[in-house]
């Protein structure tokens, strides 16, 4: 493994992204859903950035495996308890890779009547991209390459490590 991004580069860049957010929701009070398990650790980092109102809550998203079939429906794990009907959402999770999942969770949140669904990721990683949707806040761009670390993992390891590595490419995944 080596390392792409340290653990002072994210900090410095969770800071940059802290300011960004905080200007776009001046006078506005923010919902962040965090994705779990991948986007705690940034989720922790980020809020503690963010200088407007903010509330927070947690969701865990099914995993949709190597099956490229698309699913009509997101399977939300632990729904939210609090309502999202006229708050300004923003999503937060580790990394958009095809988009799958996060596209469906954010079509959700509109149906439950969001006055605004943003999404902010770690990693944009833009090479398997097949959902028509972009990260309206990211940390840093990759093509392609599997990572850990900071949130990230590899069959459930890697996840606790404070800097973010690239695994020795294999096939693509
Ligand atoms: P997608 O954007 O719906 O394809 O799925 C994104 C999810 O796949 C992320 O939340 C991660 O859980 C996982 N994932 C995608 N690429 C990577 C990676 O490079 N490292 C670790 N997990 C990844
Ligand atoms: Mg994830």
């Amino acid at each position: 493994m080596k390392v792409l991004f340290n653990a002072s580069q994210i900090d410095q860049r969770v800071r940059e992204l802290g300011r960004e957010i905080s200007s776009s929701y001046q006078g506005d009070e923010l919902f962040i859903i965090g994705i779990l398990k991948g986007g705690f650790m940034f989720m922790s980092d980020l809020v503690r950035h963010i200088d407007v109102p903010t509330t927070i809550g947690f969701v865990r998203l099914s995993s949709y495996g190597d099956s490229d079939t698309p699913q009509a429906e997101v399977k939300i794990l632990d729904d939210l308890d609090e309502a999202i009907r006229d708050k300004h959402v923003l999503i937060v999770d580790d990394i958009m890779d095809t988009g799958q999942s996060i596209i469906l969770f954010k079509k959700h949140l509109q149906g439950k009547s969001a006055a605004s669904v943003r999404v902010c990721t770690m990693i944009d990683k833009t090479e398997r991209r097949s959902a028509p949707i972009t990260p309206d806040y990211y940390g840093f761009h990759i093509d392609r390459g599997f990572i850990v670390g900071y949130g990230l993992d590899y069959a459930e390891k890697h996840r606790t490590l404070p800097d973010i590595y690239m695994l020795e490419q294999t096939n693509g995944g």
